[in-house]
């Protein structure tokens, strides 16, 4: 398994935030104005995003991620605009994707991650601890392999696996296993939607989504080297 670090990580300098925030809120409108979010909702204020920076620049202990401060900010940004009951993150690793998306939640949002990597996810589980997370359960299981009679119906998932073999294609089993969990409306970001060496497995994702969510509406957003595509499922039920 090879990870990337970062190129923007941790607390950035004024300047760099307000470009963020820039990057972000124009990135909003987009999704705003395909009709992926709704335009009435509105996300957290951008110091509530830094008080939990804040926290988990002391408190969490992360040894490598792909998550840019930009990408944190969008996924407490986006979490806040769709206001769900319930968060899925596939591939949460250290818990540090899934700390953006609960954060910007409501507290009684319940929150779950899974990852088969063991020591990764007792890691999580104390960096979500430290930070009084407690509506956050880690599963350390492959996401496609958890039993979905104990979910509740998801209106936002986090597809960040990344298979040792399969790269990201593992993202159309781990979508497919978990359709039918899925609320008509859910939102659903993959992550690393921009990195070349993906190019061909969100060329296939992309297929897929079209295949199995037929209305469905995508929009890539640039916003690091990472970049992440944003779907609105649009399933009928
Ligand atoms: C790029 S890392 C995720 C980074 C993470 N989201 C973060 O917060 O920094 C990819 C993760 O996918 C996990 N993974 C691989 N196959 C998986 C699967 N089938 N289901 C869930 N996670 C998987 C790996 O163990 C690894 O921790």
């Amino acid at each position: 398994m090879k990870f990337f670090e970062a190129d923007n990580a941790g607390m950035e300098p004024a300047a760099e935030a307000e470009n963020n925030i820039r990057l972000i809120n124009a990135s909003l409108a987009i999704l705003e104005n395909n009709k992926i979010v709704d335009a009435l909702a509105k996300p957290l204020p951008h110091v509530d995003f830094e008080d939990l920076q804040r926290k988990v620049d002391q408190n969490f202990l992360v040894d490598a991620s792909s998550i840019t401060t930009r990408m944190a900010r969008f996924f407490h940004a986006i979490s806040g605009y769709k206001n769900p009951s319930n968060i899925f993150v596939a591939g949460s690793f250290q818990a540090n994707s899934i700390v953006w998306l609960a954060g910007g939640s409501r507290l009684s949002c319940r929150v779950i991650g899974v990852d088969p990597d063991v020591e990764a996810c007792q890691v999580a589980r104390k960096n979500l601890k430290a930070i009084g997370f407690n509506n956050v359960e880690i599963f350390d299981a492959r996401a496609e392999d958890l039993d979905c009679a104990k979910l509740d119906e998801i209106q936002l998932l986090l597809l960040d696996a990344d298979h040792p073999t399969q790269g990201k294609r593992i993202n159309i089993d781990i979508l497919e296993h978990l359709k039918p969990r899925l609320s008509p409306e859910a939102l659903i970001l993959a992550h690393d939607a921009c990195w070349p060496s993906f190019e061909n497995d969100f060329k296939e994702y992309s297929q897929y989504l079209r295949h199995a969510f037929p209305e469905c509406c995508s929009i890539k957003l640039a916003l690091d080297s990472f970049g992440v595509l944003v779907t609105q499922a649009k399933i009928a039920k």
